[in-house]
């Protein structure tokens, strides 16, 4: 590999398959420009106007020939759809089991997490051979995440979640980029990924030093907030309970249900009156300039930890502990 290669490497299982489409439409826009130009210069001699008084037959259009060159590029057109569509759709759907990485972006670089509780900056390792989650999100303006060995790029926007999902199939060290202009340095906010082998990828998550899994922080910011004071985990106290609450449905005060997912735990710390659970106040002040996107997924990892509702815990909101994983 060149420091300019045409293709970078197929380094992830979606690689040869987006690889395989661009093919497909780099073969579909050659036949045509190719036939067209030929076509073009053939008629142009072919036909050409031999003496001033000539004036062409009359030629009425052929409907058969109408019918053929609209249904085979519609049909060309098709098969791009689909098969792009479903591409898109698959990059779209991370599988249960991959392995979950919350990444922030910033002016003017890349902040991974991994839920073990080990943190990178412009520096990501993975398994080979693992699917891997990417929830991401942007601390100031947009970025977007791209490995182009992986094929994959996806913006990362601020406010909200995005996901996206690979497995890595070569062992090896890949370029990241940040591929949104975001500012003077945007060309610097680059890093890299490392595919290792599981026994490697395993020593190197032991070997870290890591203080405690992304649950674990995420206890110590929820008791620093003393958000305890409020979310008793009993029920009792003046805002829910969180345990059981990651993947239920909650029923809001305007009757209305939604998934207790990232996206509603991070918008309930940060815009809590933006959606009330049904039988409570809006008291719960915002908690915006006050905990960093990158906290913010560490107490998503905590709520998560809390599990599935259980027999009312009776202990001080102080003392609440999250039964680990
Ligand atoms: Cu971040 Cu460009």
């Amino acid at each position: 590999m060149g420091p300019l290669p045409l293709f970078p490497q197929e380094a992830s299982s979606f690689a040869p398959d987006v690889d395989h489409l661009l093919y497909y439409l780099l073969a579909v826009a050659v036949f045509f420009t190719v036939g067209i130009f030929l076509t073009i210069f053939y008629f142009a001699i072919r036909y050409r106007r031999r003496s001033d008084k000539e004036l062409p037959r009359f030629v009425h259009t052929g409907m058969t020939l109408e019918i053929v060159w609209s249904v085979i590029p519609f049909g060309l057109a098709m098969v791009m759809f689909t098969w792009g569509a479903s591409i898109f759709f698959n990059e779209g759907r991370p599988p249960a089991d991959a392995i979950p990485i919350y990444v922030v972006g910033k002016q003017w670089m890349w902040k991974l997490q991994h839920i073990e509780g080990q943190r990178e900056i412009d520096e990501l390792h993975i398994p080979v051979g693992r699917p891997v989650r990417l929830t991401m999100t942007s601390e100031d303006v947009i970025h977007s995440f791209y490995v182009p060995a992986f094929r994959t790029k996806e913006d990362v926007v601020p406010g909200r979640y995005s996901t996206t999902w690979f497995t890595p199939t070569k062992p090896g060290k890949y370029h990241l980029f940040c591929a949104e202009y975001c500012g003077t340095n945007h060309s610097r906010m680059i890093g890299w990924i490392y595919v290792m082998q599981p026994q490697d990828y395993q020593n190197w998550l032991n070997g870290g030093s890591a203080s405690g899994s992304m649950a674990d922080s995420g206890q110590k910011l929820f008791q620093s907030l003393a958000c305890g004071n409020c979310h008793h985990p009993d029920g009792r106290g003046r805002c829910p309970s969180l345990v059981g609450l990651y993947g239920s449905d909650v029923l809001l005060s305007n009757g209305a249900t939604v998934k207790a997912d990232d996206s509603y735990i991070r918008e309930s710390i940060l815009q809590p009156d933006a959606q009330i659970v049904a039988g409570y106040q809006p008291i719960m002040p915002t908690f915006q300039g006050l905990v960093t996107e990158e906290g913010v997924v560490q107490l998503i990892e905590y709520v998560k930890s809390l599990g599935k509702p259980g027999p009312p815990v009776t202990a001080t909101p102080q003392q609440v502990t999250a039964p680990h994983r």
